[in-house]
């Protein structure tokens, strides 16, 4: 079972750090994309029965708050404790990379973590892989595809519902490449 009173003091936890951001190419409010990624997450736990929901269900509400927002590992860890904090951190790039290393070097280190984090990741790119916002050219929709096929091939292994989704989602991807 999972805990809506959890569930509720992270969305509103999220929301609030993430209030001044759009989605990408629009004006609605990121916290649609938690939400999704959340539900995405929740499902797949749901099917297999095996993972820790309440440990998806926060990282993926806050998945992209240390990445984009204000808060630090420290104010997670403050809020929602060490396996919250260390799989967001997982979940967010090192900007000190180069460009090119962020990726693999980010699903790494989700490597690392819980099987819930991995589930995580795949759920955010699944959600990502809706309609792309319409100022991505050709060559970054192609890129994005790939590096789908990347996160699916790196962190596949633990859930076959959810990579079963993220296969489909990388095959249908291919209509917006080529629209
Ligand atoms: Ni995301």
């Amino acid at each position: 079972m999972w805990n809506p009173d959890l569930y509720q003091k992270t969305l509103s936890f999220a929301n609030h750090a993430h209030r001044e951001q759009k989605l990408p190419g629009s004006n609605l409010p990121y916290v649609s994309h938690l939400c999704n990624v959340c539900m995405e997450a929740v499902h797949a736990v749901l099917q297999s029965g095996i993972e820790d929901i309440d440990l998806a269900m926060q990282c993926a509400l806050l998945h992209d708050t240390i990445e984009d927002t204000e808060l630090t590992y420290q104010d997670i860890e403050t809020e929602f404790g060490t396996r919250v904090a260390d799989g967001v951190l997982a979940l967010t790039k090192n900007v000190a990379l180069d460009k090119p290393k962020q990726m693999p070097d980010s699903l790494q280190r989700i490597l690392q973590q819980p099987n819930e984090i991995r589930i995580v990741k795949m759920a955010d790119r699944i959600n990502n892989l809706s309609e792309p916002p319409h100022y991505w050219t050709k060559e970054k929709k192609m890129n994005y595809q790939l590096e789908a096929r990347l996160i699916l091939d790196t962190l596949g292994g633990v859930n076959s519902f959810i990579e079963t989704r993220l296969a489909k989602r990388i095959e249908h991807y291919s209509q917006y490449i080529n629209a």
